[in-house]
């Protein structure tokens, strides 16, 4: 079977067992700050098992996108050396919550394994491990399916703590957990390994196939285990290791979808086909590396992007150890694309950007590369260790962007490992360095907790009434605000809108017809409760008073057109850029707003203006700004687009333009598009690598800045006496002159040189037979002076000349001394002295140079070292 197949024959084997089909979660986990990718097919699920969200099933089967490169579950470091470790994988899971639980998931994952009309596989070649107390699981496994007990397996806390097995699965140090049943297949007795809790268990012989969670703890940061409200089944099989079962191979990189992308990336790298390690790293990294981009992840210094970082650098490595030249790791996109692009049609939308990602990425490297080896290999030749000291480590990462687990790497290939404690310690030396250096004050606001949700009313209305249901002040809950107090209002009802999506918090105040008044100057959402942040202009507030709150209706207005202009710039990005084009952040106020996305090129004057021309379109045509609230699915059917790591409950608020832009969102905005009036850009530029910014303004604002910009223009003509039509001619004339008048004072310096060097020649002494000069000239540049230098040298015959002055703020300084002396002094040394003297630097050849300095008021010391320096020298 192929891979292809069995995935569908897994998703339709639960669906005939009543699961609902979920599609895949992006990579980034939604609202998940514990996870820095998803890493099971559960993540998607973690707030029904905490029972935090209910959804219309309870039975779910997805195939599910997961990355292990880092936190909790890494195998970055396994892939390639051995069968079965992969950064990107796709997992199959089946999942109840609160419906059945250990006897049903048992049961339907041997009957999907084993049946003849599901995958057959011989039921001898099953082993089956427990957690060591669940007698309940071994029961159901040994009687009711019928395991001999000779393929069965206890496993106790084996690594080390309480609950810490290979059969208790967490999702990570804190979220649901409980212990697991795992199937394991024999792959036979030519293949090293033992089965699961033996000596050789590590080996690839006995090969985890499924792993069945039953869910049933919530384990919090304070290590404490709480039941779960319902006991629950989260299951998970990866579906290159079955593929491989299945293709009777046993190693997932010789299953049929892992066959193309090695041809491919031997093609690329240009070696051979031949099942080196390094290009089974390629082969798995592609995968991650262009699943996350589609995702929009981009390359940085931190957090997600610094793992893609991580992972792109570790297969152009081992892309050049097998002889890669040049880049080659985004040329395998192609093949990727066409391997899996059914599955996830995202490969396909994004493969342009993920090759420019990629390509851009590897350039970048191949310049670090160089170097770093280069220190790295001077470093490894003074040491007599078999370890890699940890500041080695660091250097190579802080100063020449070298992962550790890239510098592990390369020691491993040379029986070498790294002080991993070490380079621990640097770096978290220099994170207490960056967070001294960054130390601001806390935000008391951050520790506001309220219970209570607030009622928004603000989409219809910018006036409303509302009763006090909790005040805070510097972060704790208070009773009462007084006058002049700062603090946060929390209202049973409030029309003002909490920052959210991009768009700023409402302004405006709160009052009561005795005359209190809160003046209010943002609004922040925790939980479902709207914070009014500002403080009491006037009189006292307390918990329980009524009060009328006011919306600043300009402000709103203002940041309400923004808001709509950005949906429609978002829409005609795609439309002139690509489809590839994904937001990366936005920021809508009242004065503009500013829109981040994915792309790979400073916008060109053309696709600019190609931009305002369809946004303005579409405000012309007047179009009616819709919403409506219906069911995420439904949404994604009308095409809504969706942000990327955001989290939507079952049901969403659409947001129309008519056909030109649907998308998901809880923001204020204009009633038709006309209202925006007229959208003008007025910056493009870069913030990451990948990100582009776009700023613009709309209505009112763009006609200021419209103003603003032809005021200036009349500003200009007027300084120029024109008017805007003659404007341009005006200003190259002037240029013209300019360039004339700058020609003509050369000359005239020139000639008031050599008058002056008449002059000057009159004023030498003579020492020793020679003629010493030396003369301050104020306002010549250095070229000036060197010529009249040499018009000094020509006049005088044997000669030692210093001529210095100020120009521009500086000292200048030129020495000339004549061929037939520079025997006995050179014009460098004079120069060197004269110049320290002023505080600056100077030197040239025996018979001219150049110095100068900053100290005008030592230059006349200066000059007068000449006469002494020629005694010293004849
Ligand atoms: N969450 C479990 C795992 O990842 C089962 O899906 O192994």
């Amino acid at each position: 079977m192929k891979s292809a197949e069995i995935r569908e024959a897994f998703l339709r084997f639960f669906e005939e067992k009543g699961h609902t089909r979920v599609a895949s979660s992006s990579l980034i986990p939604a609202n998940d700050p514990t996870l820095l990718f998803t890493n099971a097919g559960m993540n998607q699920f973690k707030d029904c098992f905490l029972g935090l969200e209910k959804r219309a099933y309870t039975r779910a089967t997805t195939s599910q996108k997961c990355v292990r490169a880092g936190g909790k579950h890494n195998d970055l470091e396994n892939v390639g050396y051995t069968a079965r470790h992969h950064t990107f994988f796709e997992m199959l899971g089946n999942f109840s919550f609160g419906d059945y639980f250990k006897r049903d998931a048992i049961t339907y994952a041997w009957e999907f394994l084993t049946s003849p009309k599901w995958l057959k596989l011989p039921a001898e070649k099953l082993w089956v491990t427990v957690y060591a107390s669940d007698d309940e699981a071994y029961d159901i496994w040994t009687r009711t399916v019928g395991v001999p007990a000779e393929r069965m397996v206890r496993i106790g806390d084996n690594k080390g703590a309480p609950y810490a097995s290979d059969n208790f699965w967490a999702m990570g140090d804190t979220g649901p957990c409980g212990p697991c049943t795992e199937i394991f297949y024999d792959h036979g007795p030519e293949i090293w390994g033992g089965p699961p809790g033996s000596a050789e268990e590590d080996g690839d012989r006995y090969i985890e196939i499924w792993n069945n969670v039953f869910m049933q703890f919530n384990r919090t940061a304070d290590g404490v285990l709480h039941p779960l409200p319902a006991p629950s089944v989260d299951t998970g099989m990866g579906l290159e290791r079955i593929s491989a079962v299945l293709q009777h191979v046993h190693s997932n990189y010789e299953i049929d979808l892992f066959q193309n992308l090695l041809a491919a990336s031997a093609q690329a790298i240009g070696c051979a086909n031949d099942g080196a390690p390094s290009l089974k790293v390629v082969a798995d990294h592609i995968r991650s590396c262009s699943f996350l981009i589609a995702d929009g992840v981009t390359p940085s210094n931190e957090g997600r992007g610094y793992v893609l970082r991580r992972i792109i650098r570790r297969a152009c490595r081992h892309g050049n150890k097998l002889g890669a030249r040049g880049t080659f790791f985004h040329k395998i996109v192609g093949a990727l694309a066409a391997e899996m692009g059914d599955a996830y049609p995202e490969l396909r939308q994004q493969r342009a950007q993920i090759e420019r990602v990629l390509k851009n990425e590897e350039e970048q490297f191949a310049k670090t590369l160089e170097q770093g080896l280069k220190i790295l290999e001077q470093d490894l030749a003074g040491l007599a260790a078999k370890v890699i000291p940890g500041d080695v480590v660091f250097k190579l990462y802080d100063t020449y962007g070298f992962p550790a687990d890239l510098t592990a790497d390369i020691a491993r290939e040379r029986d070498l490992t790294i002080d991993e404690e070490g380079f621990e310690r640097e770096m978290q030396a220099q994170r207490e360095r960056a967070r001294s250096a960054s130390a601001f004050g806390l935000d008391y606001n951050s520790l506001v907790k309220v219970d209570a949700d607030t009622l928004f009313t603000g989409y219809e209305e910018t006036f409303g009434q509302g009763q006090v249901v909790a005040l805070f002040k510097g972060g704790a809950t208070v009773e009462r605000l007084g006058e002049g107090e700062e603090g946060v209002v929390v209202l049973d009802r409030t029309p003002f809108y909490a920052e959210s999506g991009g768009q700023v918090g409402d302004c405006g105040y709160l009052s009561d017809a005795s005359g209190v008044r809160f003046d209010v100057r943002d609004t922040t959402k925790v939980g479902g409760a709207h914070l009014h942040h500002g403080v009491v202009a006037k009189g006292g507030l307390h918990v329980g008073q009524a009060l009328e709150a006011q919306v600043d209706g300009s402000v709103r207005g203002a940041t309400a057109l923004n808001h709509s202009a950005t949906h429609l710039l978002h829409a005609a990005l795609r439309r002139v850029l690509g489809e590839h084009v994904q937001q990366k952040g936005s920021l809508v106020n009242s004065q503009r707003l500013r829109f981040d996305f994915s792309h790979f090129e400073a916008l060109t004057t053309e696709q600019i203006k190609a931009l305002e021309a369809l946004v303005n379109t579409e405000i012309r045509k007047n179009t009616a700004v819709e919403t409506e609230v219906i069911d995420i699915d439904s949404a994604k059917k009308k095409g809504a687009m969706a942000l990327f790591g955001e989290k939507y409950g079952d049901n969403v608020r659409v947001l129309s333009m008519g056909d030109f832009s649907i998308e998901l969102c809880g923001g204020i905005h204009a009633r038709r598009t006309g209202d925006i009036g007229l959208f003008k850009i007025v910056g493009e530029g870069g913030v990451a690598a990948g990100v582009r910014r776009i700023e613009a303004v709309t209505g009112a604002g763009a006609l200021d800045y419209l103003n603003a910009a032809e005021e200036q223009l009349k500003e200009v003509a007027g300084l120029l006496k024109g008017s805007r039509d003659n404007l341009l001619d005006k200003l190259a004339g002037l240029l013209e002159r300019n360039r004339q008048l700058e020609k003509e004072l050369e000359q005239l310096k020139a000639k008031a040189a050599s008058a002056a060097g008449d002059d000057l020649a009159g004023s030498a002494i003579e020492v020793a037979g020679v003629k010493v000069l030396s003369a301050r000239l104020d306002g010549l540049d250095g070229k000036a002076l060197l010529a009249l230098v040499d018009q000094l040298k020509n006049k005088l015959g044997s000669a030692v000349i210093l001529l210095g002055g100020e120009f521009d703020g500086k000292v200048v300084l030129v020495a000339g001394v004549t061929q037939d002396m520079i025997g006995k002094l050179k014009a460098g040394d004079l120069m060197k002295q004269a110049a320290a003297v002023v505080g600056g630097k100077g030197g040239g050849r025996p018979d001219m140079a150049q110095g100068g300095g900053s100290e005008a008021g030592k230059l006349d010391e200066a000059l007068a070292l000449v006469r002494p320096f020629v005694e010293r020298a004849l």
